[in-house]
């Protein structure tokens, strides 16, 4: 098969940019004979030409609005980061009628009716698989996999940082700030970490997850959010104790009653699909009616695997832009409206600073009609699980024993 060529406009050249050039001509050729497109790289945005003195300096140019509008560039690829530019050209490259595939998850969460309602106008396919877990194939197999089923649920580790931080602080008995140190000096946090570790990229994942699967927007701020920069090493001793492991969990539930969507630590037991993914891996567990259960499981950033997500978008977008048949993305029906109580039942580990546990009693007045079922004592505190519950009333009675609780946690089962 003769394959076509579609010229490429690549914004960015960091990890993912790179990623894609380097897929590109690793895989190219075989791209071309399995999908009969030929992907070139025509343009390529960066902010300090001395910084890439390795690439072809008529490829480069530090005005990315003028690669999305360059002639020689049929399909666009956002990979800068960032809310602007990033968005100024995303929406430009679309306006353009540019097919375009970007890995932004912050522009995609917090702008995504208004990208989908320009690509409907436009006519243009938008595509952002590797926004959410980088090359996990989870956007497209809700869209096209799941397709004829309700999404009931959608639990997930979706950030590698923090499960990396959470990871270590349990094998190496590390305190919070030491991890995090850690995670720096690997590359995988940033300078300023408080996009991962207070529970902003993942909640811009669930939302995208959440939009997807319902085609309503999830706007990121209604997502409950925790840090976790309040773990600290006896939190995960706490943990420990009870067999369970501290993961950051991103929960959206679509019970006809009550949406919820949040964003938060919980202690995960070994029988739940959160306990065993440790270090920069990420896990989405998904719950649909009639299919049952699912899990995707695998790394959710670096270059290669982000890179892997990005292509597979730009290859659809290719085939269509040559097939002249582009695939519109479905129009949002609506918004969704996370309810603020819940009426579901879990159960919840509480911890208290007593070593000698000898305060149970005084616990199971505090927490009463609620039932204590298990309780451990470990160097630096006590931990205690209640009962299956209603949220509500836990929650109503922890406010009023703040006190002598010093955190407390949901139990994953
Ligand atoms: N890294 C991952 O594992 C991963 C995983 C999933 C999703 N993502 C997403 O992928 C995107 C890119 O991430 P990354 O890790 O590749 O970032 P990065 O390494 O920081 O690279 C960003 C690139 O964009 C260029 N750039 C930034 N602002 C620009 C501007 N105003 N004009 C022109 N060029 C500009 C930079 O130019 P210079 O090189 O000249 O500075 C650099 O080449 C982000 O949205 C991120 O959330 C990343």
């Amino acid at each position: 098969m003769k394959a076509t060529e579609i010229g490429l406009g690549l914004l960015g050249y960091g990890t993912v940019g790179k990623g894609i050039h380097d897929l590109l001509a690793a895989n190219g050729k075989e791209i071309e004979q399995r999908r009969g497109v030929r992907l070139t790289i025509r343009k390529i945005a960066v902010r300090e030409l001395s910084n890439h003195l390795e690439v072809e300096q008529s490829l480069l140019s530090t005005n990315p609005l003028a690669v999305v509008n360059d002639p020689s560039c049929q399909l666009v690829a956002e990979v800068m980061g960032g809310e602007e530019p990033a968005l100024q050209c995303i929406s430009a490259a679309i306006a353009s009628k540019r097919p375009t595939a970007t890995a932004n998850k912050l522009v995609v969460a917090k702008h995504w009716p208004t990208l989908i309602e320009l690509a409907r106008q436009n006519n243009v396919g938008f595509r952002y698989e590797s926004a959410v877990c980088a090359g996990i194939p989870i956007l497209s197999s809700i869209k096209v996999g799941l397709a004829g089923n309700h999404i009931e649920s959608i639990t997930g580790i979706v950030n590698g940082t923090t499960n990396f931080i959470l990871t270590r602080m349990r094998e190496a008995n590390l305190e919070f700030e030491e991890a995090l140190s850690e995670a720096k000096d690997l590359g995988y946090a940033e300078a300023d970490p408080s996009s991962d570790v207070d529970g902003w990229d993942a909640a811009y994942k669930l939302s995208i997850l959440a939009s997807v699967s319902t085609n309503r927007w999830l706007d990121p701020d209604l997502i409950k959010r925790q840090s976790i920069r309040g773990i600290s090493r006896s939190t995960i001793q706490a943990a420990s104790a009870l067999g369970c492991q501290v993961k950051l969990a991103a929960r959206f539930s679509n019970a006809r009653e009550a949406t919820l969507a949040k964003v938060e630590p919980v202690f995960a037991m070994p029988s739940h699909a959160l306990f065993a993914v440790d270090g920069t891996e990420n896990i989405v567990q998904i719950s649909a009616s009639p299919v049952g259960r699912l899990q995707f499981r695998g790394s959710g950033a670096g270059a290669g695997t982000t890179a892997s997500g990005v292509v597979s978008d730009l290859i659809q977008l290719a085939i269509e832009l040559k097939d002249g048949r582009p695939c519109i993305p479905n129009p949002v029906i609506g918004e969704i409206q996370p309810s603020r109580k819940s009426e579901a039942e879990s159960s919840f580990a509480v911890i208290t600073s007593d070593e000698s546990g000898s305060n149970r009693t005084a616990i199971e007045r505090l927490l009463r009609p609620i039932q204590i079922v298990n309780s451990h004592t470990f160097v630096g505190g006590a931990v205690f699980v209640t009962e299956c519950c209603s949220q509500e009333i836990f929650l109503e009675r922890i406010a009023a024993a703040s006190e002598d609780i010093s955190e407390f946690y949901e139990v994953l089962k």
